[in-house]
């Protein structure tokens, strides 16, 4: 790479844009020059409009950005989106329609048939949507997706195992509180206590895994016809989503054949050697007690899935854990992965 791209954040002042300002502090490839977010925000410095929530301080470079509202006019034209969900859709598509690569977190497009809905390592191949994207709705811009936090932990810890052939999976998440954003859940509601309901996340789960996990045809993602079953539940854990599952497969392979598919599991972002791509995207780990998030989320700077403790199935074929870091690789990490995929694919020449 040999000039930085210049970036920008839609939503930048709050809790994923914060993510995102983070993520992106010293990247190699991206460096952000704007951000924008609402009326409320807009005209401040950054440090005046954002009340920090990270750890560590506010990146330099970020601070002193003048926040703009969220309208196209002197924006990069690679913009990331953490905008909140109620204004996603139109302000998204403004910007796509005048031209900019908007890689959005929330949910608004995922699941429109000419978006992808992108996990790097399980369907590069649905950027081959983006043209037709532009051709249909006469854009020089596109939005591409990356899915809800708890399904890419899912899809990730599926997207090795596919080969086996993916009948049915049953999925219990035990989701972070900061999966639900600054100040979330009340804490006299999730202190010593489980939450058994976070609204549309199920539903999210088994659709967008269905998406994710399907094959291209000539202008649409044919849904894998896997059967996916998910229970999600908020716990009190900080970052981080647990998810216990178990799955039915075509064929028969051993507890080997699984450790062995996710630990050899390399894709696209290995391969290109991506900035933000881990090593190795999905690690088995074999200590009867892990992954733990406290342990072990932080761990390959958020980006890799942990499974563990894989055992023979009564009901089903097998069941495991998986862990992934909600609000780095579920969101800030995910688009930028997503980005760095396309400018690779030469999406941005
Ligand atoms: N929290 C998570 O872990 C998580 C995970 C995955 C996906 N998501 C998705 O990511 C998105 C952001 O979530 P969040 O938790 O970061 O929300 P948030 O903290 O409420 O931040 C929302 C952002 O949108 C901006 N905004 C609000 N109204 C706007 C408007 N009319 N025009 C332009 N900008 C506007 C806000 O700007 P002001 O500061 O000026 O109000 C702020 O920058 C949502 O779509 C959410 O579903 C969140």
């Amino acid at each position: 790479m040999q000039q930085p791209i210049e970036v920008g954040v839609l939503g930048a002042t709050g809790m994923v844009g914060q993510h995102f300002v983070k993520f992106l502090q010293g990247h190699s490839w991206f460096d952000l020059k704007w951000a924008g977010a609402s009326d409320r925000s807009a005209g401040k410095k950054y440090r005046d409009a954002t009340a920090w929530r990270l750890e560590g301080s506010m990146p330099g470079a970020a601070a002193d950005l003048n926040v703009e509202d969220c309208k196209p006019g002197n924006a990069p034209r690679l913009l990331f989106s953490a905008m909140d969900a109620s204004v996603a859709t139109e302000i998204e598509r403004a910007f796509a329609e005048a031209g900019h690569i908007i890689v959005s977190n929330s949910r608004n497009h995922r699941m429109e048939p000419d978006v992808p809905l992108l996990v790097p390592e399980v369907n590069p191949d649905h950027l081959k949507l983006v043209p037709l994207q532009q051709r249909k709705r006469g854009w020089k811009g596109q939005i591409v997706t990356n899915p809800n936090c708890s399904t890419i932990v899912l899809t990730m810890a599926l997207g090795a195992l596919k080969p086996f052939g993916l009948r049915r999976v049953v999925v219990t998440t035990m989701q972070a509180i900061s999966g639900a954003g600054y100040p979330g859940v009340a804490s006299m509601d999730i202190n010593a206590n489980v939450i058994p309901f976070i609204g549309n996340e199920e539903e999210k789960m088994e659709s967008e895994t269905q998406k994710i996990l399907g094959s291209l045809n000539s202008d649409h993602v044919a849904p894998h016809p896997v059967r996916v079953s998910a229970h999600c539940n908020r716990v009190a854990v900080v970052d981080g989503h647990t998810e216990a599952i178990s799955i039915e497969l075509d064929s028969k392979p051993s507890e080997q054949d699984l450790i062995d598919a996710w630990t050899q599991w390399r894709s696209a972002p290995q391969e290109r050697d991506l900035p933000s791509a881990p090593k190795q995207p999905v690690i088995y780990m074999i200590d009867k007690d892990r992954p733990q998030p406290r342990r072990d989320v932080e761990r390959e700077r958020g980006m890799a899935v942990f499974t563990g403790r894989l055992r023979r199935c009564p009901a089903f074929d097998f069941k495991f854990l998986a862990l992934g870091h909600n609000t780095i690789r579920g969101a800030a990490g995910a688009a930028v992965l997503n980005a760095e995929l396309m400018v690779s694919e030469g999406l941005l020449d």
